[in-house]
C-alpha cells in the first residue's frame, strides 16, 4: 500500500477524529493519516492515545521494512495528534470514527456525547457486532451515521465495509464509501442491515461447518486444515486461523450469532466449549486446536 495522496485539500472529509486508541482505533488513525489527513486521537484511558502512536511505530516499522507498506512512517505518525478530551478531539472535524470497547452502553454514551459536541460531523462506528441502528436514537442526525468496519492488519486486509443504520442518507453512504477508497481500501457497501458484516458472515459459515465436522467425529482439525490448505492454496486452515484469533474470542462471536439463530442445529460447538473451559485458547496460551511449543508456521510442514 502506498501513502495515498488526496487530490483536493478541501475534499469532503478532511479533518478526522478517532475515538478509542486500542488495536483498531490506532490502526484506523494511521490509515487515515496516511491519506494526508490530520487525525485527532482520543482514548478515555490516560496516555493511551500517546502510547498508541508509539505502538504504531513498533508495529509498522517491520511491516514497512519488509515492503508491505510504502510509507514515510514519521510523516504519517506526525499527522496523528493525541487529544486529552473528547471535546478537543471532535470539535470542528468532518468525521468521527468510534473504536471504543465493544459494549453497547459505552458506545451509546460516547455517540450521544460526540453528537452533542459536534452535531454536523459524519459519524462512524467500527463495531464488529453492534449495528449503527442501535446508536441511531442517541445522535442528532442519524442520516449522517454508519458502521464503517475496518480490519486489523490493514496492510494485508486492505478492506472496509460500510453499513447504514436504516436512516442513513444515500449521500452519507456515498461519502463514506469514497472515504474508504481514499484510504486505499477495497470498499464494500452492505445493503440493508446484516447481522454481521459480509466477510464475517461467510467466515462464520466456514467456522460453523468445520467445527461440526470435528464435533461429529468425522475428521481431526489438522485434516480439515490440510484439505483446506491444499484445496484453496493457503498455508493455514480454519482451525489454524481460529487458534491465531483466540478461541475465547471465537466463542464470544459464535454466541452472538447463536443468540439470534433461527436454525436449532446452530448450537455452540462442544469441542470449542471444552477447549475454552480448559483455558486452551490458541496460540496465545500455547495450546488450542494445535500445540505451540515455539511457533507454528504451516499446516503443510514437511513432517506432516
Ligand atoms: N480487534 C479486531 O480485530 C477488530 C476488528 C474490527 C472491528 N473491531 C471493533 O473495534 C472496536 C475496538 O476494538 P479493539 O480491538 O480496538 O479494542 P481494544 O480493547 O484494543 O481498544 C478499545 C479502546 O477503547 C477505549 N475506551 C473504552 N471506553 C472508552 C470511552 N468511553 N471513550 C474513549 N475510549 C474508550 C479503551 O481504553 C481502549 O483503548 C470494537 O467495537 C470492535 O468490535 C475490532
Amino acid at each position: 500500500m502506498n501513502e495515498t495522496d488526496l487530490q483536493a485539500p478541501d475534499a469532503e472529509i478532511r479533518d478526522v477524529a478517532v475515538i478509542g486508541a486500542g488495536l483498531l482505533g490506532s490502526q484506523i488513525a494511521a490509515l487515515t493519516a496516511a491519506s494526508r489527513r490530520p487525525v485527532r486521537l482520543y482514548d478515555v484511558a490516560e496516555d493511551a492515545a500517546a502510547g498508541a502512536v508509539e505502538r504504531l511505530r513498533t508495529m509498522l516499522t517491520p511491516v514497512i521494512d519488509r515492503g508491505a507498506l510504502d510509507w514515510d512512517l514519521e510523516s504519517v505518525l506526525g499527522r496523528i495528534t493525541p487529544k486529552p478530551s473528547l471535546s478537543e478531539a471532535v470539535s470542528g472535524v468532518d468525521l468521527v470514527v468510534e473504536a471504543v470497547r465493544e459494549h453497547l452502553p459505552t458506545k451509546r454514551d460516547v455517540f450521544a456525547e460526540i453528537s452533542r459536541l459536534n452535531p454536523t460531523a459524519l459519524l462512524a462506528s467500527n463495531s464488529s457486532s453492534i449495528p449503527s441502528s442501535a446508536l441511531a436514537d442517541v445522535v442528532a442526525d442519524p442520516a449522517r451515521l454508519v458502521n464503517l468496519h475496518f480490519f486489523s492488519e490493514f496492510w494485508q486486509r486492505s478492506m472496509v465495509e460500510v453499513m447504514g443504520c436504516g436512516q442513513t442518507s444515500e449521500a452519507t453512504v456515498a461519502t463514506m464509501a469514497a472515504f474508504g477508497r481514499s484510504l486505499g481500501l477495497v470498499t464494500a457497501v452492505v445493503h440493508g442491515e446484516s447481522k454481521g458484516f459480509i466477510i464475517n458472515r461467510v467466515w462464520r459459515a466456514v467456522k460453523r461447518e468445520a467445527l461440526r465436522v470435528v464435533d461429529e467425529g468425522h475428521a481431526a482439525p489438522e485434516d480439515v486444515d490440510r484439505l483446506w490448505a491444499l484445496f484453496f492454496g493457503t498455508t493455514i486452515g480454519p482451525f489454524g486461523i481460529m487458534d491465531e484469533i483466540g478461541l475465547d474470542v471465537i466463542a464470544d462471536i459464535e454466541e452472538s450469532y447463536i443468540a439470534v439463530a433461527t436454525d436449532p442445529a446452530d448450537r455452540t460447538s462442544p469441542t470449542l466449549r471444552r477447549l475454552v473451559a480448559a483455558g486452551q485458547l490458541g496460540r496465545k496460551t500455547g495450546q488450542g486446536f494445535y500445540h505451540y511449543p515455539g511457533t507454528k508456521d504451516s499446516v503443510l510442514s514437511p513432517e506432516d
